[in-house]
């Protein structure tokens, strides 16, 4: 399958099936903002759901947060953010499309008169580079001056990092400890694309470990190998995922060290994850433009530190497509083509299908009771229109693990026939066993 197919295809199956909508679709849609219908709105909770539980519920050293998207504009200013948070730029003065200055495409220096828009074909209409901010800005307040001008956070972590003390103080955590925070970040990306693999607003969720320096190092290479490790538990193809080393001109600003966790797209393998090795970076430029302390007292030994920082970084959105890339497939069954995500059923956003065979002879309303008795419990869905092939082949697509199908036998013996979609091998399961069935097959 060629690489803007399966994009293409994927994309269009996310929006038949309600997984990912364009923004404000009826207006022409906003450029790279996307809305998640009622299956992705699921299978996006899940993954978070996932990510939270192994961070902080299955953990003693991690404590939850929810900072503000808003911040005071000076933790910009100390984040290195307002300064160097910048794309080089270019734009074609004729067609006004504009450009990452690395753009392969450019064709001759910028700003010269010889450089040619590779939109357009235009010759000496391209400016030279200039620095943009990818920061959103806005005011704060009535007033629309430059003493009013807030940002939308462009990731989470500095959330933490200004809470810090108040977790440590109200958790009485102790050096190494960790906060974890999901949310929305903002970035006004020049070059976004290829469907919701970069927008201009997505989610993070981020882990910042607090460990005392010296010790960054053993901590970086744990949290490495425990973030690959949870990638390969979602039933990821292993094959394609890998890390990469940052080299000394990828390094961002604040990191010492960084591994990104890549997955092979159709368009390449590209970074989902980041680790971080921040140093005491952060908090002791948040010392100095707060005025603040941000020291760490051992009470044990009187030591006195400012904590290093070791940072596990994921979009959200992108591991919901590295999740629906890794699952799509298309396949012959039975001398029939069907396109199947095949999505690790813990994570699905409907665990079972329920079907009468025929709407007659009380299979509708023995299918109506199980539906009713289920679905308190997990996500399912009735369906009683059309061919129960073409039944089973919706939820394929929808990524349902199970197909409960309600036949004449089950009205004489109450059994019902639960179809795997992987397999399609169909087992018959006591309709009164069917959720602990069901929850047996669904665990991660
Ligand atoms: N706090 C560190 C930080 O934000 P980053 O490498 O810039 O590091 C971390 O971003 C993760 O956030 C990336 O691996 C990616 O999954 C996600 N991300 C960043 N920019 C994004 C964008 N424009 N659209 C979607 N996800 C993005």
């Amino acid at each position: 399958m060629a690489q803007t197919t399966v994009m293409d295809k994927l994309a269009s199956l996310a929006k038949r099936r309600g997984f990912v909508f364009q923004s404000s679709e009826i207006y022409g849609g906003l450029g790279s903002v996307w809305d998640y219908g009622p299956l992705g709105v699921e299978l996006k909770k899940n993954l978070k759901e996932r990510w939270w539980r192994s961070m902080v519920h299955e953990r003693e050293d991690i404590e939850g947060l929810d900072a503000a998207i808003l911040m005071h504009a000076r933790v910009w200013e100390a984040s290195g953010h307002v300064a160097g948070f910048t794309d080089p730029l270019v734009d074609c003065k004729q067609c006004k499309n504009r450009f990452r200055a690395d753009d392969e495409r450019l064709k001759g220096t910028p700003g010269t008169p010889d450089a040619r828009c590779p939109v357009c074909g235009n010759k000496g209409t391209l400016t030279a580079p200039r620095m943009f901010n990818l920061m959103f800005k806005t005011f704060m307040g009535p007033v629309e001056d430059d003493a009013a001008l807030i940002y939308l956070r462009p990731e989470t972590a500095q959330g933490i990092y200004v809470n810090y003390l108040n977790v440590l103080q109200s958790s009485r955590q102790k050096v190494p400890f960790g906060i974890a925070q999901i949310g929305k970040a903002f970035r006004n990306e020049i070059t976004p694309g290829n469907f919701i693999f970069r927008t201009r607003e997505f989610e993070q969720a981020e882990m910042q470990f607090f460990v005392k320096p010296g010790e960054d190092a053993r901590w970086f290479e744990t949290w490495k190998e425990q973030r690959m490790a949870w990638h390969r538990a979602l039933g990821i193809t292993p094959e394609k995922l890998q890390f990469h080393q940052h080299t000394p001109e990828e390094l961002a600003h604040y990191a010492k060290t960084a591994f990104d966790i890549q997955y092979q797209f159709p368009f390449g393998w590209q970074e989902f994850e980041g680790i971080h090795n921040r140093t005491d970076f952060d908090l002791k430029r948040h010392q100095e433009y707060s005025g603040k302390k941000m020291e760490y007292v051992d009470t044990a030994t009187n030591d006195r530190f400012v904590p290093y920082i070791i940072e596990t970084s994921m979009g959200i959105d992108r591991l919901l497509l590295v999740v629906l890339v890794d699952a799509y497939r298309e396949e012959t069954v039975e001398g029939e083509q069907r396109v199947v995500l095949r999505i690790h059923p813990s994570l699905a956003p409907i665990k079972a299908g329920i079907f009468p065979l025929v709407n007659k002879d009380g299979m509708p309303e023995m299918a109506r009771r199980l539906y009713d008795d289920l679905h308190k419990r997990m996500t399912v869905f009735f369906d009683d229109g059309g061919s129960i092939g073409r039944r089973y082949r919706r939820q394929d697509e929808a990524g349902t693990p199970f197909g409960v199908t309600v036949d004449g036998q089950s009205l004489s013996d109450g059994t019902v026939t639960v179809r795997d979609r992987d397999t399609l091998v169909q087992v018959r399961v006591a309709a009164e066993q069917l959720a602990t069935y069901l929850r047996q097959h669904l665990e991660p």
